[in-house]
């Protein structure tokens, strides 16, 4: 038996140490909301966090996490209110939403580790999160209006930021 804590509450999976913690959450947990894209490490779509740490669940060994805090998709907020997901509503950012999950995982580190990231930042941050629907504008973009809200910046901060970056008449999701 492997203990971990998930979202919060302490499981205990009967796994070989070896299976990677991916399926252990989807399979033996029933957590889908963490997704595989790749298995090698390369897209991000299985990004959970690990004590905290970003981490990419399709090549971490369940037995590494094991006595560890393991926080997925689901364990984020009970209600959809951290500020990365309101923006990510707000904004509107998902297309297909496959990727969606790592994404939000992935912006929730950096801006624990960086409460006001720069356009550099962003994309330095996120580089390693893949999204084949191109919707790396609007993850930008929701980075920012989160940084805002977590700071309690009114929304109208957003609408001056996005009005330079969103050109008049468009919906923002033209070619994804
Ligand atoms: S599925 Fe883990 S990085 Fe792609
Ligand atoms: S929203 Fe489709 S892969 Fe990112």
């Amino acid at each position: 038996m492997i203990k971990l804590t998930v979202n919060g509450e302490p499981r205990e999976v009967d796994v070989a140490g070896d299976t990677p913690l991916l399926w252990v959450l989807r399979d033996s947990l029933g957590l889908t909301g963490t997704k595989y894209g790749c298995g090698m490490s390369l897209c991000g779509a299985c990004t959970v966090h690990v004590d905290g740490a970003p981490t990419r669940a399709c090549i971490t060994p369940v037995e590494s996490a094991a006595g560890k805090a393991v926080t997925t998709i689901e364990g984020v907020s009970p209600d959809r209110s951290h500020p990365v997901q309101r923006a990510w509503m707000e904004i509107d950012v998902p297309q297909c939403g496959y990727c969606q999950s790592g994404q939000i995982m992935s912006a929730i580190a950096l801006l624990k580790q960086n409460p006001k990231p720069s356009d550099a930042d962003i994309d330095a941050a996120m580089s390693g999160n893949i999204c084949r629907c191109g919707t790396y504008p609007r993850i930008r973009k929701a980075i920012h209006r989160a940084a805002a809200i977590a700071a309690g910046l009114p929304r109208d901060t957003l609408s001056r930021a996005t009005a330079f970056a969103q050109p008049a008449g468009t919906t923002g999701k033209e070619g994804g």
